[in-house]
């Protein structure tokens, strides 16, 4: 009697995975570092599992141009994909980030902002990940055979020196603990329409009575 049972996949959830060539990224990942390592001297002292973090203004930072133009050119094709690019974003906070070993991010998500992202300039040898949590609650779990992306509640990404990840700002997400050696280096950032209350937030219909009156 069926003719045929076809699932349509709804609401996807985008993570854009941006890879610079390695050259690239070894030449502007020493400069990152360098001037990160300066902004942050005297390193205060931390609690056990905290991280140094930056102010949030490095966009403004003549010594981060060049980082700027990387996020605006990934945040303009990933507006391309979603069919936005006639909005202009802009950043609106872009901070550092250095996890020693032990330290961890807690889950969060960047609030006021549509579009959120990272970069790696530092990673421990041993490799990291970032873990996504789907913004659905998932009540009812059965344990399946085989976890596939329609029954986990999680998600992750490698992390990886010269890699720019950029997500929706309301996407959860926290980084373990870093086991490695050496320091984990970050950049994130925070994008937003730039007017957005000038020129995007009227309402979305056109009134039906009332007109040129
Ligand atoms: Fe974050």
């Amino acid at each position: 009697m069926i003719e045929k049972q076809e699932v349509q996949e709804l609401f996807p959830t985008p993570l854009w995975i941006v890879d610079l060539q390695p050259a690239a990224a070894a030449a502007l990942n020493a400069r990152l570092k360098a001037e990160i390592e300066r902004l942050i001297a005297p390193r205060p002292a931390i609690p056990v599992g905290s991280n140094w973090q930056t102010t949030q203004d490095l966009h403004t930072k003549p010594a981060f141009a060049e980082f700027v133009k990387l996020v605006e050119t990934a945040a303009r094709g990933v507006a391309r994909f979603l069919h936005v690019d006639r909005h202009p974003m802009a950043i609106t906070g872009c901070w550092a980030n250095i996890n020693p070993h032990g330290a961890y991010h807690p889950t969060h998500h960047h609030p006021n902002n549509y579009l959120s992202g990272v970069y790696y300039v530092s990673i421990p040898a041993s490799g990291s990940r970032i873990a996504f949590q789907d913004p659905r609650p998932s009540m009812i779990m059965p344990k399946p055979t085989q976890y596939t992306r329609l029954t986990a509640n999680g998600a992750d990404a490698e992390s990886k020196e010269g890699r720019l990840l950029i997500f929706p700002a309301w996407l959860k997400h926290s980084v373990g603990t870093n086991d490695g050696r050496s320091e984990r280096i970050s950049i994130s950032f925070n994008l937003m329409f730039k007017n957005f209350s000038e020129t995007m937030a009227s309402p979305m219909w056109e009134p039906t009575a009332g007109k040129d009156k």
